[in-house]
């Protein structure tokens, strides 16, 4: 899964419960990028969310640029759970490589939620090919915040 690219050598890989740490210092910041969210879970319970449920439940990847996990993808069969870039690597084409190797697994499909407010995020999963395909008021997560749904299928 290992390949350099045109961004630096960033690094593909199947992640275990040893990076439980690692992904978890992705992931708390990267969420709090998000200020329009409410600020829900502490740090504490980030790191238990990522070792007891995303690491259990869901197939992780990890992008590493020398050696260090700089971001993430999660997903569990064709929904892809979570995907997060460290704040100080966005920009640099990992979290585009995690989600172009997550289209390559044998999926048909991959769908996912997006808070609408996450512009940035949209222009991503966008111009990743994802389409829009349902549009909600925010009751259904717990930030209840409204968020959409993206569809990308295998043509
Ligand atoms: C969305 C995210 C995972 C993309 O990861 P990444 O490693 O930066 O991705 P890439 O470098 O491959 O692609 C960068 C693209 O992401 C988009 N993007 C999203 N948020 C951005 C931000 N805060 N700053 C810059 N670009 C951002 C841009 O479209 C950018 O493309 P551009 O340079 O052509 O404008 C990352 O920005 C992130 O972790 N954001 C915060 C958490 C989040 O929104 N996660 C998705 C929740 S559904």
């Amino acid at each position: 899964m290992s390949s350099a690219s045109g961004h630096g050598a960033i690094a593909l890989r199947h992640a275990g419960p040893a990076d439980a740490a690692a992904v978890a210092a992705v992931f708390s910041p990267s969420v709090r990028l998000l200020t329009f969210l409410p600020r829900l879970h502490t740090v504490e319970e980030d790191r238990r969310f990522i070792t007891d449920v995303i690491l259990k439940d869901c197939e992780v990847s990890v992008a590493e640029l020398e050696g260090r996990i700089v971001s993430f993808l999660a997903r569990d069969g064709q929904e892809v759970r979570l995907l997060h870039t460290h704040p100080d690597f966005i920009g640099r084409g990992a979290g585009g490589r995690l989600l172009e190797a997550a289209k390559q697994e044998d999926v048909e499909a991959l769908e996912l939620w997006c808070f609408q407010a996450n512009i940035g995020g949209r222009r991503f999963y966008e111009a990743h090919g994802f389409k829009a395909i349902a549009f909600t008021d925010g009751q259904r997560n717990e930030e209840k915040t409204p968020d959409v749904r993206y569809r990308w299928e295998r043509a």
